[in-house]
């Protein structure tokens, strides 16, 4: 079993472990990436085509203008993406939205009171967190006092491809047996410790600490989990080794995120993830709410889990999809599904890419005219090929491309660097203009006087254009809007254990009106 303890005494990078094997079993590489900073011209700068055939060139700006987004493109997504969301809060819709607009029934945000506006006073409170959603399950123990998290140990297991394809029973007993050694490491087996679940993947939530799987989503597809509740089935597996916890909260990276974030700022109003998954969530008002299920406690917003990757699953933004989409959703683990997400994120940028590669040498006069095996492979360029180039780009230099070309077994010359830095630019600019399409949309729903976007995943974090396309593209779409993105490194798993101190004292505030309504 692959375990790797980190303690820290603050939040962030000083957690990221180091390469390690324990027990023959390779420990989990995270990278941490600080970006060369670089201007905001240089950043909204498509790179230059100007190839030497000009043949070429006039056949790659051809194929690349489909993925390229016109005004009245925008236009089109905007509208959808409203139509959509208020669809998606609807109790009964006459046509269902592709936006699940999941209610998380968390309404309030850490901001050093709690929700009656009293200071936060409470003893140091010592929680559980879990997070899954990628190739890596970490369990952390965080120690917190007012809301803040004062130290934490966190250990990283890989998930393998058999578990994450296997049964739902397989997955949960695996979680079982990494939160066991954890515990037992971390001497507090014998202890009833609050827990928080970030599970990030699409739920139905029936309150803090239900959720029923909508669908699987990025790597993972194990049967006889969709419809069942994941915490019943993670307590299931972990009565079954006698481990004892509380589990209280069950949440999405993106709340996680928003949660994490508002910590830091109180103005965070969005929680957005740009990694393997892309998905965002918001604050909203509770009488916009019409499908609201269950009791009102006088709440005024909530935080709405829009699950985005869906967007356009019903065919609402069918005309965004050019033919080398179409392509990557068809070579996908889950085809058909998850539209939106395929556009952007971090497990799909990289196929897109690949896709217009193969048909630029399969058809057009560029690599040589040979796809070569490894660039036919699924999967063979990823997203940090993508920003390796769109970081040379930026600096001026070819080296880290001729690098990707000979990885790729690709035969080039000048122009195929230019065209595959110009594929890289324009793809990743799509990426950016949709992301900045909703996140201005909400800015200009929520119409607060100034809103923060927390952000996190391996995609922004490592891509060295993206912030600054979205940070520009966001202003052109929600004009008059005071806004900012800020990174919150690590997102899910601080929030996860700051959503499980909420729900505790969300649950004793509320046991003790319902016991003393005065
Ligand atoms: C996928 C999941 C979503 C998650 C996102 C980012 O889109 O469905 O729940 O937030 O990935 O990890």
């Amino acid at each position: 079993m692959p375990i790797v303890g980190v303690e820290s005494t603050s939040a962030g990078s000083a957690n990221i472990p180091p390469n390690k094997s324990i027990n023959g079993v390779s420990r989990v590489t995270i990278e941490d990436v600080s970006l060369p900073e670089f201007s905001k011209d240089a950043i909204l700068q498509m790179p230059e085509l100007n190839l030497s055939d000009k043949e070429k060139e006039s056949k790659i700006r051809e194929w690349m203008k489909s993925i390229f987004l016109t005004d009245e493109d925008v236009e089109l997504i905007r509208k959808a993406f409203l139509e959509e969301i208020e669809r998606g809060l609807e109790k009964t819709p006459e046509q269902k939205s592709s936006l699940q607009m999941e209610n998380t029934f968390l309404p309030e945000l850490p901001d050093g009171t709690d929700e009656f506006g009293n200071a936060v006073t409470e003893k140091d409170g010592v929680y559980l967190a879990l997070d899954l959603g990628g190739t890596n399950f970490r369990v952390i123990l965080l120690r917190m006092r007012k809301g803040e998290i004062i130290a934490q140990k966190v250990d990283y297991f890989h998930v393998p491809e058999a578990v994450r394809l296997g049964s739902g029973e397989q997955l949960f007993d695996f979680l079982a047996a990494c939160i066991e050694e954890f515990v037992v490491a971390e001497k507090v087996s014998q202890e009833i410790l609050p827990l928080g679940f970030c599970f990030s993947f699409p739920m139905h939530h029936a309150g803090l600490n239900i959720g029923i799987l909508a669908s699987w989503t990025k790597s993972f597809n194990c049967s006889g989990v969709i419809g069942k509740d994941v915490v019943k089935m993670l307590n299931t597996a972990l009565h079954k080794k006698n481990i004892h916890v509380d589990v209280i909260a069950v949440l999405n990276d993106t709340t996680g995120t928003l949660v994490a974030g508002a910590q830091k700022d109180h103005d965070c109003a969005i929680g957005l993830i740009m990694g393997t998954g892309c998905n965002a969530c918001y604050l909203e008002k509770v009488s916009r709410i019409g499908k609201w299920e269950g009791p009102h406690y006088d709440e005024n917003e909530v935080v709405v889990d829009i699950e985005w990757g869906a967007f356009g699953d019903n065919g609402c933004i069918e005309f965004l999809k050019t033919k080398f989409d179409k392509e990557v959703d068809k070579q996908s683990l889950l085809a058909g599904t998850f539209t939106f997400e395929k556009y952007i994120s971090g497990k799909y940028i990289g196929e897109i890419v690949r896709h217009v590669m193969i048909d630029l040498a399969e058809e057009g006069p560029f690599f040589g005219n040979h796809a070569s095996e490894r660039l036919l492979q699924f999967g063979s360029f990823t997203a940090k090929h993508v920003s390796t180039i769109e970081g040379e780009t930026l600096s001026g230099g070819t080296d880290k491309i001729r690098e990707v070309m000979s990885e790729m077994d690709l035969i080039y010359d000048k122009d195929d660097l230019r065209a595959l830095q110009y594929i890289c630019a324009v793809v990743s600019l799509r990426a950016a203009q949709l992301v900045a399409i909703c996140v201005g949309y909400l800015l200009t729903r929520m119409n607060k006087p100034t809103a923060t976007i927390a952000v996190d995943g391996s995609l922004y974090k490592n891509h060295p254009r993206l912030k600054g396309l979205m940070d520009h593209y966001t202003a052109v779409y929600a004009p008059g809007c005071k806004f900012q993105y800020m990174l919150a490194l690590d997102g899910s798993g601080k929030g996860a254990g700051m959503v499980a101190a909420i729900a505790k004292r969300l649950t004793e505030k509320r046991t003790k009106s319902e016991s003393d309504p005065n």
